[in-house]
């Protein structure tokens, strides 16, 4: 069991971690580069749609699955030593990806929404700072996910 809740937990941050990679790095200087202000905000709206319906599926994955991991392992060394830990590391997952967790919430129930209304407004200002908000709160969890990996690897 252990080894499957950490296969779906590897699969669900790849897939997170992956998708925002792709977000910043590649299609976001892309479409900033080559298309007006408004495609560009259509172009990215339907992205968000789609990969941000891809998230929270994630999302659900990796708490599931990480919970799982880090009470097994709990409870594993409780039975083994009468005092039950995990790695400094393990904390550190845990704490950063719940704040992950909340900082997507806002993305998707405050930032994306308000995104949504303005563009079916067609009030592109407002779209355009929604928009800003967005990229900035998906560059807040692209940091906390690669510190929070690195955390569990490293962190002893
Ligand atoms: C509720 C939040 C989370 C909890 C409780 C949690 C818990 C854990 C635990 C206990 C491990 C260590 C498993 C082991 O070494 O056997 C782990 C590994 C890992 N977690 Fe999380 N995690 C959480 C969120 C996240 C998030 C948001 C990401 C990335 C988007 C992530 C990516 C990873 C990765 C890539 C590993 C594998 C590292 C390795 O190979 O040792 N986790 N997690």
């Amino acid at each position: 069991m252990y080894d499957i809740a950490k296969l779906i937990h590897l699969v669900a941050g790849i897939v997170w971690m992956g998708g925002m990679t792709f977000m910043l790095l590649a299609l976001r200087p892309a479409a900033m580069a080559l298309m007006e202000a408004q495609p560009r905000a259509r172009l990215m709206g339907e992205v968000w749609r789609r990969f941000f319906a891809i998230v929270l599926i994630a999302i659900a994955a990796l708490f599931f699955s990480g919970t799982h991991l880090y009470t097994a392992a709990f409870k594993a060394s409780k039975l083994a030593s009468g005092v039950g830990s995990v790695p400094l590391g393990w904390n550190l997952m845990l704490v950063l990806g719940i704040t992950m967790m909340l900082v997507f919430g806002h993305i998707y129930f405050a930032g994306f929404r308000k995104f949504q209304r303005a563009v079916a407004a067609a009030e592109w200002p407002l779209a355009a700072k929604a928009a800003g908000q967005i990229h900035t709160l998906v560059l807040a969890n692209f940091v906390l996910g690669w510190v929070a990996i690195a955390a569990v690897r490293l962190v002893r």
